[in-house]
């Protein structure tokens, strides 16, 4: 059998996973662990990087979300999980890489502007900001990955980490590093309760492990198309929320009859909620269960963390003794 292809991604450490990030990346990864070399991790410190001034939940959601991994199907013996601030080895390649990449490059970053400008009230004018995507490069070509699954908003950090392992492959007269591909994930963009965008800033979301109480009360408020005022009004399922998770959560005869049964006002939107209240209990609950397991062994959680980070590591001593050599570095003959 062919050598299968290796792949990374990481993600930062915001707390308990929502169905946002469950559908977007999670279920992506969860499926790649049957096709590539995985390796999954914690990127701790680049929560530091807007989190400095606050950093006291970040140990504490890295926990939440290697739990949440692990309930939805991240498997430790398909891929390879562990905690970014465990390996060293990225910080020193992160030092490295900063000595050959052209300041122009950082500055040109359009999510640099951009979330400073987002993130306003966050100072966001540090060197580490800045050298964000240098550090996500480090992770990246450390573990001399083939591909890099990420959504949209990534491309312009794995374009970077192309051209810095270009340059430095260049500049040493080495191959060490392979040239990532980004993998593009198309995914159904999940709206939230509300309507716009799942996230925890808009306090929207539902989340991976929400109870069964919270998950009824939430859909059961959630908006729905507001043309149709009263329950006789026929409605538009594209313009409704509930219909977006209909088309995820319900079997295609089910989707059928909710957007016929809205269109013509034959079911009302408390029924919709209802069916679909149904499905999502019924796929999240397995989730529950797996995680409440592992919550209660969490000596079990921290072996596979600690087996993970010594897999990770011993790819970067062997990726860091070529790089130390041909810049200079040690092993004096
Ligand atoms: N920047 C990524 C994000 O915010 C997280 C990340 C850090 C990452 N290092 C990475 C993703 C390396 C892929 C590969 O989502």
């Amino acid at each position: 059998m062919a050598e299968r292809k290796r792949i990374l991604s990481g993600m930062r450490p915001t707390g308990r996973l929502h169905l946002g990030n469950l559908h977007g990346a999670l279920e992506n990864w969860i499926q790649l662990q049957n096709q590539y070399e995985c390796f999954f991790f914690v990127a701790d410190w680049h929560a530091l990087t807007t989190e400095y001034a606050t950093p006291g939940a970040i140990g504490a959601n890295t926990w939440e979300m290697v739990l949440d991994w692990l309930s939805a199907g991240l498997d430790p013996e398909l891929c390879t999980m562990f905690v970014q601030s465990d390996i060293k080895e990225h910080a020193e390649l992160f030092l490295l890489l900063s000595m050959i990449t052209p300041l122009p490059w950082l500055e040109r970053n359009p999510t640099y502007k951009e979330q400073q400008v987002q993130l306003e009230q966050k100072d966001l004018a540090t060197y580490g900001f800045l050298g964000y995507p240098v550090l996500q490069a480090a992770d990246i070509i450390i573990y001399r990955a083939n591909g890099v699954p990420v959504g949209k908003d990534q491309l312009p950090h794995v374009e970077l980490t192309r051209e810095i392992a270009r340059r430095f492959n260049f500049m040493y007269q080495t191959e060490i590093f392979p040239i990532p591909d980004p993998l593009l994930t198309e995914v159904p963009v999940l709206p939230g309760l509300d309507g716009r965008k799942m996230s925890k800033s808009y306090g929207n979301c539902i989340f991976i492990t929400d109870s069964e109480h919270s998950i009824i009360d939430k859909i059961s408020k959630m908006m729905t198309d507001p043309q149709r005022v009263r329950r006789n009004d026929p409605g538009d399922p594209e313009i409704s929320p509930v219909f977006a998770y209909h088309k995820l959560y319900s079997t295609p005869p089910e989707v059928a009859d909710v957007a016929d049964g809205c269109r013509t006002a034959r079911i009302g939107c408390v029924e919709c909620k209802k069916r679909l209240i149904r499905n999502v209990v019924a796929k999240l609950a397995p989730i529950r269960e797996k995680r409440l397991k592992f919550e209660a062994d969490m000596d079990k959680v921290r072996d596979i963390i600690r087996t993970g980070n010594a897999r990770a590591r011993s790819e970067c001593v062997f990726t860091m003794e070529r790089v130390r050599q041909v810049m200079g570095l040690g092993n004096p003959t």
